[in-house]
Order: C-alpha cells, then sequence, then structure tokens
C-alpha cells in the first residue's frame, strides 16, 4: 500500500498567538493530531481516534505569519492501531529553507462506527529509513509498557 507522507502547509495566523507573542503550543498540538489524524484514516481507509500521545519536544518557537508545514506518515501497525511519526517545521516567508520545530509520534486506532476498534492494513517497511523507523516506534513502544505502572494517574 501506498504510505506518502500526508502534508499540510499553512499560514500561522494571529489568532494562533501565545502570551509571549509566538504561536501557542495547542494550536501545534491540535495541527499534529488532525495531520496524524488525516494520515492514520488515509493509511486504513477508516474513522480513527487518538489513542496515546508520545512526548512532544518544541525544539524552537514558531512565530506568527511563518509558512507552517506538518509531515506525517506511517511508521508501525499492530492490530487495530498505527504509530503515526510526525515533523512540524517552519519558515520565515522570505526564507527558503524550514527548521525542523517539533516532533512527535501520535498512536490512532480504527474504529467503526459503534466505536469499537477494527483491524488495519499491516504495514511493511521496504527502505532502510523505514525499518529504522519501524524499530524505533517498537523501542518506544516497549519503553513505554516498561513505565506503564509509574506513569499511572496518582488519584
Ligand atoms: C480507542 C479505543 C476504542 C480502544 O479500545 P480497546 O479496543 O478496548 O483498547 P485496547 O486495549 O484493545 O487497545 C486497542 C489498541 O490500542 C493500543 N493501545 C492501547 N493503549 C495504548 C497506549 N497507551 N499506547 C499505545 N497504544 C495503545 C493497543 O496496543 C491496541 O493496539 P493493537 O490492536 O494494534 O495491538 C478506546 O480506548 C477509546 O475509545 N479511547 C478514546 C479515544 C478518544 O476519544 N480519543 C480522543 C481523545 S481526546
Amino acid at each position: 500500500m501506498d504510505n506518502q507522507p500526508i502534508t499540510f502547509q499553512f499560514i500561522s495566523e494571529p489568532t494562533d498567538v501565545n502570551f509571549g507573542g509566538n504561536v501557542h503550543g495547542g494550536s501545534v498540538m491540535k495541527w499534529i493530531d488532525q495531520v496524524g489524524y488525516a494520515c492514520a484514516s488515509n493509511w486504513s481507509s477508516s474513522y480513527c481516534v487518538t489513542v496515546y500521545v508520545g512526548g512532544i519536544r518544541f525544539y524552537q518557537p514558531i512565530k506568527i505569519g511563518e509558512i507552517v508545514k506538518l509531515e506525517s506518515r506511517v511508521i508501525y501497525t499492530g492490530s487495530t492501531s498505527m504509530h503515526i511519526a510526525i515533523d512540524v517545521y517552519s519558515r520565515n516567508i522570505k526564507e527558503k529553507i524550514f527548521e525542523k520545530k517539533t516532533h512527535c509520534i501520535i498512536v490512532f486506532v480504527a474504529v467503526d462506527e459503534n466505536g469499537k476498534s477494527v483491524q488495519v492494513p499491516k504495514w511493511i517497511p521496504t527502505s532502510e529509513q523505514e525499518i529504522q523507523m519501524q524499530e524505533y516506534a517498537i523501542k518506544l513502544m516497549n519503553l513505554r509498557r516498561d513505565i506503564e505502572d509509574e506513569m499511572k494517574p496518582f488519584l
């Protein structure tokens, strides 16, 4: 199956501002969820819900009025879940080179009309980079399992 990245590009707007004058982290998280949803639904041809959001690292602020680019791709599929890697870039409109601003992994699950999880097509990595990305997703999944008890809500 086709695993072309799903890409969004747009200009960050004044309504995306935070109290410091740059783009609000909440706006970036919303875009990440949207592009991840588009990627997961495209892969599974199904409605999907977010089940897990990995650590999001904001490397540098995104400024208002910059061109923002989000790239998302499947890097691992389980039985009903899809692990989607998302990179966020931005650039000043007058400059040509995008800088990476954020990266994260989101896990989506395909669900039917009753909200019950359903099987997804298997993703098989082909290139060396895809194999490494799949190994990375499996490593993170195992790490999460190891710390799951520690991460349980306090109350
Ligand atoms: C998604 C949902 C239907 C799954 O329910 P379920 O089928 O009973 O859950 P399961 O425990 O069987 O897990 C389903 C898949 O999610 C994966 N999953 C569950 N918890 C996970 C976690 N913490 N991290 C990564 N994957 C996880 C499981 O590994 C499984 O994947 P697999 O089938 O590929 O092996 C249910 O959890 C749900 O409705 N959650 C709310 C989703 C939502 O509203 N999202 C928006 C949040 S604002």
